[in-house]
């Protein structure tokens, strides 16, 4: 009767389409010879009006040992070990529960590897620290890159064991830890190899002896380390002075890798240049040369913000724009000359008279002019000397009135022209 219903079953499936059941294997391999890997099957079934049947997995595994096998309807999951290393296949095909004799519905095989060694991953994260200065030429930023090793051990193998962390990072620097993570502080960027070696320890009942031993277990990984340099300074080279309409020159050097994103903005504050708008350029070099023409005359600060892919750099450059003008250096400069031009007249007005009345006794007539010359000479001195110190203080306190004042407008009016 049941090979009958069987052989029904069969005629009536009609050999089941492969496209009609999905059978999914997986492992999580590799695993250290000792410790356990899971297999999981998946069936999955695509024509809706099959789902109610029952399914039986059917596993080989071989050489491995079984240690646990579960099924659900249509899941079945097996963990193995081995003691030897090796990658083995471990297959599963699927077949209708009542029907042993029948073709499976599916079949799928997965490749298991077993190591002897310590299993898992190197993972290399750069850690950015980019300090913000204010109102210094520069500033540093380092990036620290925190290498960290991952154990693979699905089935809590090295539960009981001790780890050493053995790394050598390529440039001379070795460090062990007992950690399974370093922070690596490159000195200089560029391409490295990172070798870790790991030593797992524990302890166990010896299975012939039956006493305590020692095992231990070794794991060499590799990894390709990039570093890439970071912004380290940014100096502006210039003037912090200038005037009204003048073309004012700076330069920014820039200690770091290019290509550099910089980006420049001058305004009566200092802004960090977050997501602001500013005067963005790629600089291929480690110089960039930028002109500006002031409008208006007041406090003004040139914002800076550099970067390339790891790091951002900001600094800021104070400018003063005095009004247009003759400069208080060179207003006293001219006072000074025009105080020796009047010497130099009063000398020689002096010396003439001194000619003069030499010639008194010959022409006694033309008495008055030595005497309305010596009148003047002193008088005008003085008069000079007061109209320089009256004018260079002058000078200074309406320059002083008008630089406050068009402080003021430069903060009602902060945007200016710029010119690259
Ligand atoms: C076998 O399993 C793999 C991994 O899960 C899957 O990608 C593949 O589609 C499966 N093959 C069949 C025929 O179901
Ligand atoms: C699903 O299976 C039924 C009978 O087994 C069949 O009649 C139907 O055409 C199938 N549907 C699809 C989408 O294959
Ligand atoms: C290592 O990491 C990669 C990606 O993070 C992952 O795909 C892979 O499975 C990991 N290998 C192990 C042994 O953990
Ligand atoms: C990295 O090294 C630089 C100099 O080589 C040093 O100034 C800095 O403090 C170091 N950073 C860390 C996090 O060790
Ligand atoms: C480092 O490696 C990357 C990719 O492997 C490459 O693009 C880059 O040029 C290398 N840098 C150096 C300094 O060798
Ligand atoms: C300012 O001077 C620089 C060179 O010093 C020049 O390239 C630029 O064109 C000048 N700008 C103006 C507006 O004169
Ligand atoms: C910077 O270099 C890139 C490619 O190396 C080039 O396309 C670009 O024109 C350069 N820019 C300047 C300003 O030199
Ligand atoms: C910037 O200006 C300096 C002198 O003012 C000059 O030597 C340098 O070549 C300039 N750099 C660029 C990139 O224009």
């Amino acid at each position: 009767m049941l090979p009958l219903t069987c052989l029904l079953l069969l005629l009536g499936r009609a050999a089941p389409a492969a496209g009609e059941y999905g059978l999914e294997i997986t492992n999580n391999s590799p695993i250290t010879t000792g410790a356990q890997a899971t297999v999981h099957a998946s069936l999955s079934v695509k024509n809706d009006s099959v789902t109610s049947d029952l399914y039986h997995f059917n596993w080989i595994y071989a050489p491995l040992i079984l240690i646990q096998k579960s099924e659900q309807q249509f899941n079945s999951v097996i963990k193995v070990t081995g003691e030897f290393p090796g990658t083995f296949p471990v297959s599963v095909w699927v077949t209708h529960r009542n029907c042993w004799l029948c073709q499976p519905v599916a079949r799928n095989v997965t490749m298991l590897q077993i190591t002897e060694f310590v299993t898992g991953n190197l993972t290399i994260a750069q850690i950015e620290d980019s300090r913000l200065t204010t109102r210094g030429s520069s500033s540093s930023a380092g990036a620290v890159t925190r290498i960290s090793f991952c154990l693979h051990d699905p089935s809590h193998f090295f539960k009981a064991a001790s780890f050493v962390y053995n790394w050598d990072f390529g440039d001379g620097v070795y460090q062990i830890t007992k950690e399974p993570f370093v922070y690596y502080n490159g000195s200089s960027a560029g391409n490295r190899t990172v070798h870790l070696k790991v030593i797992a320890e524990w302890e166990q009942m010896g299975s012939v002896l039956h006493e305590r031993e020692t095992v231990q277990k070794t794991g060499d990984f590799t990894t390709a380390l990039e570093l890439s340099d970071a912004v380290r300074s940014v100096n502006v080279v210039g003037s912090r002075e200038t005037h009204v309409m003048e073309n004012l020159s700076l330069s920014l050097h820039i200690n770091g890798t290019p290509p550099l994103a910089l980006c420049w903005l001058i305004k009566a504050e200092c802004i960090p240049l977050d997501g602001e708008k500013c005067h963005l350029v790629v600089v291929n070099g480690s110089c960039y040369n930028l002109s500006h023409t002031f409008s208006y005359a007041g406090q003004y600060c040139l914002s800076v913000r550099v970067e390339n892919g790891a790091t951002v750099l900001q600094t800021y450059h104070p400018i003063r724009v005095r009004p247009a003008g003759i400069h208080p250096g060179l207003f006293v400069l001219l006072c000074i000359a025009a105080v020796s031009v009047v010497l130099g007249l009063v000398l020689y007005t002096t010396f003439r008279s001194a000619t003069q009345q030499k010639d008194l006794v010959e022409v006694a007539d033309f008495d008055f002019s030595p005497l309305s010359d010596r009148n003047l000479s002193p008088h005008s001195e003085s008069g000079c000397g007061q109209i320089c110190c009256r004018s260079c203080f002058l000078q200074s306190s309406q320059e002083a009135a008008r630089e406050s004042h068009e402080l003021l407008l430069a903060f009602y009016k902060p945007v200016k022209t710029y010119t690259v």
